[in-house]
C-alpha cells in the first residue's frame, strides 16, 4: 500500500523522518516529498506549510502525483474541550471549516452549496486507532476538529467555534485534507496532540509544547502504520 503521512510544520514531520532510513527526496511544487519503505509499504511524507491552501495542495499532490492510497495526518491542535490537556491525543471523527462563511445567503457556518459542514473520517482507520490506543494503554479522544486559516488565541473565538461546530479541538489544516480525500475517495485519518488551549496563553504554550506534542502524535502514527 502507498501510505502518505502529512503534517503542516517541519516540527510535526521531523520525528517521523528521524525514524525512517533510506529516504529519497523528491521536489515538487515548491515542496519536498520524502519517500521511503516500511514493512511491505511505500511511504511518502511531507509537511505542507501552515494553513488550508498549502494543506490542500499537498494532500492533492500526495494522492494524484505520489499515488497515496491512504492519508494520515500527524500534528498539534488547540484544545476546545475542557477534557483535553496539553499532550493529549485527539482523532477527528469529523472535520469542519470554521472560517467558511456565506451566512449572508442564509447558509449555516462552514457550508457552501454542494459541500458539507462536517466531513466524516474513515471508520476503519478510527477503529484501528482505538485498537492501537488500547494496546498501548493510551487515552485517545475521538471528536470534531474545526479548521481555519487563523491561529486562535482567544477564549471568545474558541468558544464560538466549539458551540457552532460542536468542535473539541481546532487547527489550521485538517478539514482541507478531509475535503481533498473525500472528493478523491481516499481514506484519511487526522490525529492531533494538544499543544495549547487556544486562549490568551496559546502563543506561549504553542511555542513551548509544539515539539513535544508533535512527537506524541508522530509516535502514535508509527504504531498505526505497523498495523496497516
Ligand atoms: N494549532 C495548534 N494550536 C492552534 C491554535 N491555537 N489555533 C490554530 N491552530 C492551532
Amino acid at each position: 500500500m502507498i501510505i502518505a503521512i502529512l503534517g503542516a510544520m517541519q516540527e510535526e514531520i521531523e520525528p517521523l523522518l528521524d525514524y525512517f532510513d533510506d529516504i529519497e527526496v523528491v521536489e515538487f511544487a515548491k515542496n519536498k516529498y520524502y519517500k521511503t519503505k516500511y514493512n511491505s509499504h511505500d511511504i511518502v511524507l511531507a509537511y505542507s506549510k501552515i494553513g488550508k491552501v498549502f494543506a490542500t495542495l499537498t494532500a492533492t499532490t500526495l494522492i494524484e502525483k505520489f499515488g497515496a492510497e491512504v492519508v494520515l495526518f500527524s500534528g498539534v491542535a488547540g484544545a476546545i474541550s475542557e477534557d483535553l490537556k496539553i499532550g493529549d491525543l485527539i482523532v477527528a471523527k469529523g472535520l469542519s471549516q470554521h472560517d467558511l462563511d456565506i451566512t449572508a445567503f442564509g447558509h449555516p457556518y462552514g457550508y457552501v452549496p454542494e459541500g458539507e459542514v462536517c466531513i466524516n473520517a474513515d471508520k476503519d482507520l478510527l477503529e484501528l486507532s482505538h485498537k492501537v490506543a488500547d494496546e498501548l494503554g493510551i487515552e485517545l479522544k475521538e471528536g470534531i476538529i474545526a479548521t481555519g486559516d487563523q491561529f486562535v488565541a482567544s477564549s471568545e473565538r474558541k468558544n464560538w467555534i466549539g458551540e457552532t461546530f460542536g468542535a473539541d479541538a481546532l487547527e489550521m489544516e485538517g478539514a482541507s485534507v478531509a475535503v481533498v480525500c473525500d472528493a478523491l475517495d481516499v481514506p484519511f485519518f487526522i490525529l492531533r496532540a494538544i499543544s495549547d488551549s487556544a486562549d490568551m496563553d496559546a502563543g506561549f504554550d504553542f511555542d513551548e509544547f509544539l515539539k513535544s506534542s508533535a512527537k506524541v502524535s508522530a509516535n502514535f502514527i508509527l504504531k498505526m502504520i505497523e498495523k496497516l
